[in-house]
């Protein structure tokens, strides 16, 4: 009955918000700027500020500002075309500051632009600025359940990342160290966010990411715009991250955009978020913890080193890694069981979702199956999903880590190798696993790119049979593989004389 009401109450609201006859109300709902060039469904945002919304209303009025497909877009009576500017080499020259005070300038003027970082591309705006920030959300199509990373210069000053976390005495001491420790670098602490965060910014859940990037071009930028800048990675939401400037151009070839040329990504796998988690005190003891929300170049690992030479008192805090993204370990029905959080609902941190970073063509992890039984009853992973005939692994195209599958790389349309093993000693895993992750996304691109050219219906990507013997640093890369995966595996196997074939992984 309730949720009936519940239900009605938010029909009213949005018929109120989008229905001609009720347009003189409106300016009450929307933010008082104009918000013309955005689309419509992004207008609805008023509503999330105007109230107490039940949390269920909130959840289904993000859902319906989705960016649609068929929308057709507002403002396109003027294409524009993005730009690709390649600053000059030094950063003393005045050509070099002139381009970065311009490119500051459209920052505070709540224009995008496309910028590196260590880690990926991302798509910068004024992090202050809601109808900036918007504009991120509407070109990367993106839903608003997704929070954003503020890219900041530094801790303390006017735009550093202490004037966006409202944080008490103990939590400012843990974001200080570890921020002495890892920044400039991939690691994105998320605490509370003050007021002057835009709830866009935060998904609505109050909490905002911080990071310094260690990347000249991205400090440089913050520091000519003289504002934290909001930048999910430079890609239409859920697809392939961007590590090099033509990604970016690819994914937007056609925005008021503008892209900073900086090469290709050195870290190249997204940053590590961490959530901090600071409790009462419990007798002589804090319950304190750090959640990681996502694994990236910093592993739990450093964490818990960096705060162990802080001293006791820090070196208790519990660091553990968000039950909600520690799923693809173990077997097919652990996961099922485990479901990872839907898009629906607002998202803690960004890059939780089970399908992030893939390619357009249906892409599996795979692993060679020792035994030679094809007459399994197969389980998908994704029970509900039609399960399409599966094409010869001559109609795929095959990744490799670590060259492990080379002898079978003459049975794919294609093979590309993440990391060859070859140049690679056992005590050098860490290297390996940093080339890997560099590789990573340009590969998937290339991937994608061979088989839109060959006609291949499938990328198969050879990784082991079960991540749970995998150290920490691995993980990270694992993550993004499984979620480019959506999940999903498949069994490479050889059946007499039909030769090599590929079949759904069965249960054990
Ligand atoms: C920052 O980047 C430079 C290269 O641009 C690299 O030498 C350095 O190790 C990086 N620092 C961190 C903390 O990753």
């Amino acid at each position: 009955m309730k949720r009936a009401f519940d239900h009605l109450l938010l029909t009213c609201w949005i018929l109120l918000v989008t229905h001609p006859a009720f347009s003189c109300f409106r300016p009450f709902f929307i933010a008082k700027k104009s918000t013309k060039s955005l689309p419509q469904e992004y207008r609805l945002r008023g509503l999330l500020e105007s109230g107490p919304l039940l949390q269920q209303q909130r959840s289904a009025l993000l859902v319906s500002m989705l960016p649609t497909d068929s929308g057709a877009e507002e403002g396109s009576d003027k294409p524009s075309s993005s730009r690709l500017i390649q600053p000059h080499q030094d950063r003393s020259s005045p050509a070099y500051r002139q381009l970065m005070a311009h490119l500051g300038a459209r920052i505070r003027q709540g224009s995008l632009v496309s910028f590196p970082t260590e880690t990926v591309y991302g798509l910068g705006a004024n992090a202050l600025d809601e109808q900036a920030v918007l504009k991120i959300f509407a070109m990367k199509r993106r839903p608003l359940t997704d929070p954003l990373i503020c890219h900041v210069g530094g801790l303390s000053g006017e735009g550093g990342a202490l004037a966006l976390l409202d944080v008490g005495d103990r939590e400012r001491e843990v974001v200080e160290r570890l921020a002495a420790t890892f920044w400039p670098g991939p690691l994105s602490i998320i605490g509370k966010a003050r007021g002057i965060v835009p709830p866009e910014v935060t998904a609505g859940t109050g909490f905002v990411a911080v990071r310094c990037p260690n990347s000249s071009l991205a400090l440089d930028l913050i520091s000519a715009s003289d504002r934290p800048i909001a930048a999910p990675s430079a890609n239409l939401f859920g697809a392939i991250s961007p590590t090099t400037a033509q990604h970016v151009l690819k994914n937007f070839p056609q925005e008021d955009l503008v892209i900073l040329d900086g090469g290709s990504c050195h870290v190249g796998i997204e940053s590590t978020v961490i959530k901090l988690e600071m409790g009462e005190r419990e007798g002589e003891d804090w319950d304190d913890r750090i959640c990681i929300n996502r694994r990236g170049r910093v592993s739990k690992e450093m964490i818990e080193e960096c705060l162990r030479q802080a001293g006791a008192e820090m070196a208790s805090i519990r660091v553990y890694v968000s039950p909600k993204i520690d799923y693809g370990r173990g077997s097919a029905s652990e996961d099922v069981a485990r479901a990872p959080p839907s898009a629906s609902e607002a998202q803690e941190s960004p890059g939780m979702l089970l399908s992030h970073y893939a390619p357009s063509v249906p892409t599996y992890l795979i692993s060679v199956a020792t035994t030679d039984t094809s007459s399994g009853t197969g389980i998908d992973i994704h029970p509900q999903e039609e399960s399409p005939a599966l094409p010869p692994p001559s109609k795929c195209v095959l990744i490799d880590m670590g060259s492990r599958m080379r002898d079978l790389r003459g049975e794919f349309a294609a093979y590309f190798d993440l990391c060859e093993a070859a140049e690679h000693t056992a005590s050098d895993e860490s290297a390996f696993l940093e080339e890997a992750m560099r590789s990573l996304f340009a590969t998937l691109h290339e991937a994608e790119a061979a088989a839109v050219e060959r006609g291949c219906g499938l990328i198969c990507v050879g990784v082991a049979d079960d991540a749970s013997d995998m150290g920490e640093p691995a993980l990270a890369l694992y993550d993004r593989l499984y979620r480019a995966a959506s999940g999903r595996r498949l069994h490479l196997y050889r059946s007499g004389a039909a030769g090599w074939r590929l079949r759904r992984q069965t249960a054990e």
